[in-house]
């Protein structure tokens, strides 16, 4: 039973390269907590992360939330000294239950996931572990071919090492010949704990993969290459705590090579298809290495799992898992789940209710996430 109106704390922006979106997602998350008959059900305080990581109280907040484009340091109060979280804005601590709506770094892999499981607040999502295994790449990789999921091949690569193949007069070495020998052209690069992208190259030849590693491993010391493919995109989200539930499957198409960040983001570019138009066997692999994927990393609450589907083999292997996917009108994870029968309304509701389970069960000991 759902006490009457628990007062929420969603917190969004966010020091991450995905601050501007994560603005967006929390203007879908707000709103449907705001309407219909979680209006009775809850009293909601809106808390903003600023790029450099300050927190700001809900006046901010609002009004960050109404322009729906990140604060400029000219919109904020006068800005203490050093970024970072520095302590919790008016009405924090009176939050019941916490709904983090940030992507990337520190949101998305265990920081503030750490944060409430140390104030013994339930909150919305992963918890340190499935978030920060679900962020690093390496670790999330590791994860699935542990539990036996099929992916590309990939290596791990050490930012030191790229420096020290960069040391090399001729610029090659060991590192290069390595990466080929084993993964062969194109190969995708990519740095271990960003998103949307950001940092990620297709390299088709020797001198693309020496730039697209030095470019990954000035965001990153960790990085992995993986074997470029040919493959369709589908997507799948997952929904729940002791018992995951996958929605239906989603596709999707762009005009370019690959989803780069403009791609993602820039309007009229890509566009989703739902349900994916696939054969209900396919979808049913999918749907069951999702939740596989899930339990893999540790994840619970919710989380959205992509595949690569090269429909000619009939290949399906696992991309990524992303355990605060993007949250807007448009992203793939609400409209899997509105056509999956769960509207938004009840899909955040259901979020929150998932929060207090998840708290129980760490508490209770057992299955504590
Ligand atoms: N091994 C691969 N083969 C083909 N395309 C890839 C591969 N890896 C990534 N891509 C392309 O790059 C995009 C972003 O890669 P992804 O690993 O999903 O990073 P992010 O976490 O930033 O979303 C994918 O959606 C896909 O279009
Ligand atoms: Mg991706």
């Amino acid at each position: 039973m759902t006490p009457p109106s628990t007062h929420l704390g969603l917190v969004f922006g966010g020091a991450s390269g995905e601050h501007a979106v994560s603005i967006l997602s929390a203007r879908t998350v707000s709103a449907a907590l705001r309407s219909g008959a979680n209006r009775e059900r809850y009293r909601l305080s809106c808390f903003y992360i600023d790029r450099r990581g300050t927190w700001w109280p809900s006046e901010v907040a609002e009004a960050v939330l109404e322009r729906g484009v990140p604060a400029e340091p000219a919109d904020l109060p006068p800005l203490p000294e050093r970024g970072g979280f520095r302590g919790f804005p008016a009405g924090a601590l009176e939050v019941e239950v916490w709904f983090p709506v940030l992507h990337g770094p520190n949101g998305e892999d265990g920081t503030i996931q750490g944060l409430f499981t140390l104030m013994q607040v339930p909150f919305v999502g992963s918890g340190v572990l499935g978030s920060a295994v679900g962020m690093d790449k390496q670790a999330m990789k590791a994860a699935f071919a542990a539990a036996g999921l099929p992916q590309v091949p990939y290596a791990c690569v050490d930012a030191s090492e790229v420096a020290a193949t960069d040391a090399t007069a001729s610029g090659s070495g060991d590192l290069p010949e390595r990466l080929e020998a084993r993964l062969g052209y194109p190969c995708f690069v990519k740095p271990a704990n960003m998103g949307s992208s950001v940092g990620i190259s297709k390299a088709t030849d020797r001198s693309s993969l020496l730039a697209g590693l030095r470019a990954a491993a000035a965001l990153d010391p960790r990085l992995v290459v993986e074997k470029g493919v040919t493959a369709r995109e589908l997507e799948c989200a997952v929904l729940g705590t002791a018992r995951l539930e996958a929605s239906v499957l989603g596709e999707i198409r762009f005009d370019a090579d690959w989803y780069d960040y403009a791609t993602k983001y820039s309007e009229g570019r890509s566009h989703t298809v739902i349900p994916a138009p696939v054969e209900p066997a396919v979808e049913e692999r999918a749907r069951e290495m999702a939740l596989a994927a899930a339990r893999a990393v540790g994840a619970s609450g919710l989380a959205r799992v992509d595949f690569f589907y090269e429909e000619a083999g009939g290949q399906l292997w696992l991309n990524e898992i992303n355990t605060l996917p993007g949250f807007t009108r448009h992203s793939m994870y609400p409209m899997l789940w509105e056509s999956s029968g769960v509207p938004l309304e009840e899909l955040v509701h259901r979020l929150v209710e998932g929060a207090r389970e998840s708290h129980q069960l760490r508490h209770g000991g057992g299955m504590a996430r």
